[in-house]
Parts: structure tokens; C-alpha cells; sequence
């Protein structure tokens, strides 16, 4: 059965967080930031929720969709507004939706994990699903804690995707977690995040190349005819570590971690947007989306432009 992309919308806090910001209170530098992971600054600010609804109703809009057209929304979020109630519920009535909602945490994979979910929802008969990643990273930083406040920050981005029975535009989903190596990038309940961003560097160059080759594989595609990478956008040093491993040219990789740090769930569809607004998202095209997480968790997806 077919599935199509069918609009888009993005949104980060206006406040802009640069290196230097940063240097004035952190022992780090702009060169140390910037060599070390390619971010040169980040958005902050909003909350799960009002990030959700600014990216989702720009989603409807430009999907040309009421709030009564979609059927389910599924919200990726790793730092949803309170333990319960879940998010969604809460941006599906800002937006008017009055649909099932339902968060999912697949911590920076959590968009593929959302997508992947919305995917099967299609399958099971619904027609239109809004797909969203929100996150406000900011709230669970320690900002004197150098290792994680240089990384992570706030933003959204949202899908609509439909049941299409002429064209499909997912071509194969590989996703895997493994709990064992769950330490290794946590956040505990009234706490924050923490990493050993040494080996979740290693294990996330490996998770990503093995399931972008098996999402390859399943699509009968191969990494010559991949146009479009658009990867989690954690570190640019691993996604020039993944591509070159998967023998795609890094110029076909989307990069905005420079403008906005990593921002979870919303890496992914914030990259989308930009190379999409750029032009470089054309029909007939295959596209590879891959990214890993906490957990760990990880997903590949590969796509072809209808
Ligand atoms: N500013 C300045 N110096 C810093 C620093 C910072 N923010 N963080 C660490 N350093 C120092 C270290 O103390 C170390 O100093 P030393 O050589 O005197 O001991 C040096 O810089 C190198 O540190 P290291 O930890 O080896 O750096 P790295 O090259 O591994 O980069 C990360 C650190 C976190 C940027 C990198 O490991 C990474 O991106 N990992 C993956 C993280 C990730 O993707 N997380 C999200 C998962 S979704």
C-alpha cells in the first residue's frame, strides 16, 4: 500500500544561542564547538507543546488540510511538557484535531519512530496522519555542564502523510533499539541529560550504517542512487563518518546542525524542510533519512519523491 508525503511545517524559538554566548559562562570555546561537532549556534526556548503546535498547524497548511482531515496525530517527543498527560493530546486540541493522539519517545530517532508508527496506522486504515517531533531539550540541560549545554536545544518540525493508492514514497523502514546500552545518554526523573558522548559517537556511526544498508537492501536501492541523506543532525562529524562508511558523497547530506545544535526529535524534519526549501528534494529521487538515539535506539528509512 502506498503512502505520501503530503505537506510539511517547521519552528524553533526565535532566542539564538551562539558559541560565544555560551563561552561567557562554560569553559569552552567557539573553535572548540565548532571543530569538535559543527554547531555554531541554537534556538531556545518554547515548550514541547507550543513548538508541536506552531510546527503541526504550518503542516496542515501546507498540506492543504483541515484539522477534521486527519486521523491520527502521533507526536515524537523526548521531553514531553509533563510526565502525563501526554503532549499530543494537548496539541491535537490546540489545533482543532479531535483525533486519537498519542505521544511516542524514540529519544533522536523518535521522528523515524513516529513515521514508522503513522506508516502502520495507514496500514490499519486510516487516511491522513499528522506526524510531529517537538522537543525543549533546554529545560533538562544543566547549563554548567559543558559536555551536553554546547549540544542540545528546542525546536519541531511536522509531516502529514497519506494512504495513496497510485504512488508510494516510503520504500523500506529498517528501526532497532538495544537496551543494554541504555546508559550511555540518560535523564533522570527530575535530573539531566548525561552522556558518555565518546561511545554513543562509536556505537552511532555503526547503528547508522548497518541499518541504512539493510533500509538499502530492502529498497533495491543502492547508495550510488541516494541523492538526499538527511540524518540526525547530533554531531557533523558523524554524519561525515556515516556517509563516507555508506560511500555517499557528503555533499548529499543535509546539514543545519550548525544553525540549530540537536534538537532530538525535531532534527530530522527540521533538515527535511531545509533541503527541501532549498531544492533539493525532487521527484523521482530516492532519499536515505537515518538517525539513532538514546536507548540506544536507531532507524533508516529509504524514500523516493512522487
Ligand atoms: N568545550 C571545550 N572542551 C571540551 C568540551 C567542551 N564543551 N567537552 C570536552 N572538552 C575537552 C575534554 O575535556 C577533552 O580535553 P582533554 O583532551 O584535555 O582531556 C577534549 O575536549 C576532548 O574531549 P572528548 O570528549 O575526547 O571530545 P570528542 O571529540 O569526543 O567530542 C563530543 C565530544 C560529545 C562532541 C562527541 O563525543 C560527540 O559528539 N559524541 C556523540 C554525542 C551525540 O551524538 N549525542 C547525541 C545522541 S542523539
Amino acid at each position: 500500500m502506498g503512502v505520501r508525503f503530503r505537506g510539511w511545517g517547521t519552528a524553533v524559538p526565535d532566542h539564538v544561542v551562539t558559541n560565544d554566548d555560551l563561552s561567557r559562562t562554560l569553559d569552552t570555546s567557539d573553535a572548540w564547538i565548532t571543530e569538535r561537532t559543527g554547531i555554531r549556534e541554537r534556538r531556545i526556548g518554547g515548550t514541547a507543546k507550543s513548538l508541536g503546535v506552531l510546527a503541526g498547524s504550518r503542516a496542515l497548511a501546507d498540506a492543504g488540510v483541515e484539522p477534521a482531515d486527519i486521523d491520527f496525530l502521533v507526536l515524537a517527543t523526548t521531553t514531553p511538557d509533563r510526565i502525563t498527560p501526554a503532549t499530543a493530546p494537548m496539541i491535537a486540541a490546540e489545533l482543532g484535531l479531535t483525533c486519537p493522539a498519542m505521544d511516542v519517545n524514540g529519544a533522536c530517532s523518535g521522528f523515524m519512530y513516529a513515521l514508522r508508527t503513522a506508516q502502520g496506522l495507514l496500514e490499519t486504515g486510516n487516511t491522513r496522519i499528522l506526524v510531529i517531533g517537538s522537543e525543549n531539550l533546554s529545560r533538562w540541560v544543566d547549563w554548567n555542564d559543558r559536555n551536553m549545554a554546547v549540544l542540545l536545544a528546542d525546536g519541531a518540525g511536522a509531516a502529514v502523510i497519506e494512504h495513496d493508492a497510485t504512488v508510494n514514497e516510503i520504500l523500506s523502514f529498517r528501526l532497532g533499539a538495544n537496551g543494554e546500552w541504555a546508559d550511555l545518554l540518560t535523564c533522570e526523573h527530575g535530573g539531566y541529560f548525561q552522556m558518555d558522548g565518546k561511545e554513543v559517537f562509536r556505537r552511532a556511526v555503526r547503528v547508522v550504517v548497518e541499518s541504512a544498508e539493510l533500509a538499502l537492501a530492502d529498497a533495491g536501492v543502492t547508495a550510488d542512487q541516494i541523492a538526499l541523506v538527511v540524518p540526525h543532525q547530533a554531531n557533523i562529524r558523524i554524519i561525515q563518518a556515516a556517509t563516507q562508511r555508506l560511500g555517499i558523497p557528503m555533499e548529499r547530506a543535509v546539514v543545519v546542525l550548525d544553525r540549530y545544535g540537536n534538537t532530538s526529535s525535531s532534527s530530522i524534519p527540521l533538515a527535511f524542510d531545509d533541503a527541501r526549501s532549498n531544492g533539493r528534494v525532487v521527484a523521482g529521487e530516492y532519499a536515505l533519512f537515518t538517525g539513532f538515539g538514546a536507548g540506544m535506539t536507531w532507524a533508516s528509512a529509504v524514500m523516493r519523491w512522487a
